[in-house]
């Protein structure tokens, strides 16, 4: 790598080996993004080609409209044809000495493709849903392609979230079919998944539950209702049609955390996303022909959908995906995955390289770690150490360092500096992907100067693989992303600038959504949860600093019982446990007498955050109750 002042841009000789090392791409893309968009769609399979590449009726839009598509035609059938006998997927158990398994592209086609005619067998059609709880193994991306091969809609939930979580998401697809699996190692030790999905599918529509044999653990098995994967496939057909899925159909559904309570349904297409999962992998992870592709995301979140499965597919790469906890047994796993696997590019997290910054760095340096080529890293902005030591450490100053912005709603990434290019400037994303018209705006909805904060939006024509819809919510849909600046503005919630050479900056979220270890919470979800709890009558959760997770959630508690508060503590996480999951377990939970309100009644959630950080708490006195402060102030002293 080379560094310019503040910038590294990649050296001659990465460079000349790179597919993308010519901003001439950026113009070209610029000048007509529908025509080149219309361009990369040409490279993946279509059963029928289509009419219209872009259509635009506010706040609805589609892409290659009238196309006729599936997507695992070009993730499976397609590379049979010359990579048939290429490893497509490597699993790594948690357990050190249990094998890895092995797909080929030849072994994923023939599974994916038994699993799909299996669940026809089991009555599941074309636009059906089907939930998938599952934790990381090859059977998660099986079922999720088998669900796209007959054009039923996966909707895949993280296994760490609760049975609730899991329920209310069921609810809201109205799935009659959930895949899981036995249980999954942890930390050594097993979960019983199938016993969250027992509970989970309580009060849903799921009649049948395919299991996956994983763990081995005892489980409690419903003859004429749950199957084991491995009976199902066992007598299948290798060989299941693919369904003709329009352009526009849902491809599938991912739940994520919308500012209030209710988690909210992202709708994907199949056309759309997987153009845009194809060349967002090719590109900025440059995948060649031997590569070895590794995201560490679960496939519970968007990373996992695009980088862990259809990302890495469309391109007949090669891609690992691992079981475990990255730090066991202990904080050198990674590392230790890294070089037995010869990994090229890996993509992570910042909370996770914060985490082994803490470890130390004698876990990096006792691996050789000479096999990456490209680093990546997604999910919360990157502050300036965390990104000098993953250049470093994992890097050895010799890798391109992506920082990737996206999110769950616009299904690829679009945001990053291309490897090839550059530059790389340590907090800055770097520059739209081609074809991608970002903006962003102050509050008068003009462009921001340089260095100006203000709301990142996309403009027309947006980018094939943005959320057509929020299930069943096309009012929600409307409010959250084409209300604030017009109905045709894309408004992603976060706060950004740029910099003299155009680079963005994020800054972070600015609405209530906290982003803990990466992953997205909404505050006010968790607010939902601890109000569930009988005796509490008002609460407040606010997002502070955390030197590893980036932001964590405190919650503030007004009881009206004399509970201790020790003991409200206890039960407000037990509670949030319980309707959410353990990621989102609040750091700290304060009982106290009153919360800090304007006259109106409206919790002032701004002046909590305050007090956490060194930022002057401003005037108090348009609250009805400044003595609440005072108060507060004792309790965190
Ligand atoms: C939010 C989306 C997209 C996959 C994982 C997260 C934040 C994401 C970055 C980055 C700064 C980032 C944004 C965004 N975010 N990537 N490189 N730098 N912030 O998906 O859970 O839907 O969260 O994550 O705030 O809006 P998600």
């Amino acid at each position: 790598m080379i560094k310019k002042g503040e910038l590294y841009y990649p050296d001659k000789n990465f460079q000349k080996k790179a597919l993308i090392n010519n901003r001439a791409i950026y113009k070209k893309a610029s000048a007509n993004p529908v025509k080149f968009w219309e361009g990369l769609a040409k490279e993946i399979f279509w059963q029928k080609k289509w009419k219209k590449a872009f259509e635009h009726k506010p706040p609805y839009f589609k892409w290659f409209v009238g196309g006729k598509i599936n997507i695992t035609e070009s993730a499976l059938d397609k590379n049979l044809e010359e990579k048939k006998n290429k490893v497509a997927l490597i699993w790594e158990p948690e357990a050190v000495g249990e094998r890895q398994r092995i797909f080929s592209y030849y072994d994923l086609f023939r599974e994916v493709n038994r699993l799909a005619n299996a669940l026809k067998k089991m009555g599941a059609q074309k636009g059906d849903r089907i939930g998938i709880y599952s934790p990381m193994i090859p059977e998660v991306i099986i079922s999720m392609l088998a669900c796209a091969r007959i054009g039923a809609v996966h909707a895949v939930v993280f296994s760490a979230f609760s049975p609730k979580a899991l329920q209310v998401r069921l609810q809201d697809t109205e799935a009659k079919i959930l895949i899981t699996a036995d249980g999954y190692f942890r930390r050594g030790k097993v979960v019983n998944l199938k016993q969250g999905a027992d509970e989970g599918i309580k009060e849903t529509k799921v009649e049948k539950i395919v299991v996956v044999k994983r763990a081995g653990n005892e489980i409690f098995f419903q003859p004429d209702r749950d199957f084991w994967y491995q009976d199902l496939i066992k007598n299948e057909s290798d060989w299941c049609p693919a369904e003709a899925m329009d352009s526009e159909d849902p491809l599938f559904i991912l739940y994520t955390s919308g500012s209030t309570g209710k988690p909210k349904g992202c709708v994907h297409s199949c056309g759309g996303y997987g153009v845009q999962a194809k060349f967002t992998a090719k590109w900025i992870f440059d995948l060649k022909e031997d590569d070895i592709f590794w995201s560490t995301a679960d496939v519970g979140w968007i990373t996992g959908h695009t980088y862990s499965c259809y990302g890495p597919l469309l391109n007949g790469a090669t891609f690992v995906i691992f079981e475990g906890a990255p730090d066991y047994p202990d904080p050198g796993r990674w590392c230790e995955i890294i070089d037995k696997y010869g990994i090229t590019t890996f993509y992570t997290a910042p909370t996770a390289i914060r985490m082994f910054e803490k470890y130390g760095v004698e876990y990096p340096r006792k691996y050789k770690l000479d096999s990456l080529q490209i680093l990546g890293s997604v999910g919360e902005p990157i502050d300036k150490a965390a990104w000098q030591w993953y250049f470093k450490e994992v890097g050895r100053e010799k890798c391109p360092l992506v920082d990737t912005w996206w999110q769950t709603e616009t299904g690829g990434i679009l945001i990053t500096s291309l490897p090839g290019i550059g530059p790389f400037k340590p907090t800055f994303a770097g520059i739209h992907f081609p074809g991608v018209n970002f903006a962003i705006l102050n509050e008068k909805g003009k462009s921001c100067k340089i260095g100006e904060q203000g709301n990142l939006v996309i403009l027309p024509p947006f980018a094939p693989g943005l959320l057509r819809g929020i299930y069943k919510n096309p009012e929600k849909y409307l409010e959250t992303y084409w209300s604030e600046c017009g109905n045709k503005i894309y408004f992603t919630s976060d706060g950004a600038c740029k910099d003299k050479n155009g680079l963005i900056r994020i800054v972070g979220r600015i609405d209530d959504v906290i982003k803990v270890a990466g992953h997205r919470i909404a505050t006010g979800e968790l607010e939902s949860a601890i109000a569930l709890h009988s005796d509490i009558t008002e609460c407040a959760v606010v997002g502070v600093a955390d030197e590893i997770k980036g932001e964590v959630p405190v919650a503030f508690v007004v009881c009206k019982t004399d509970k201790s508060a020790e003991n409200i503590k206890e039960e407000v996480v037990r509670q949030i446990r319980k309707e959410i999951g353990p990621i989102a377990t609040p750091k700290e939970v304060y009982l106290v007498k009153d919360l800090p309100k304007t006259r109106s009644g409206k919790i002032m959630r701004r002046i909590l955050r305050k007090l956490f950080t060194s930022e002057e708490l401003g005037d108090l006195s348009a609250l009805s109750n400044p003595e609440s402060v005072e108060e507060i102030k004792l309790i965190l002293r």
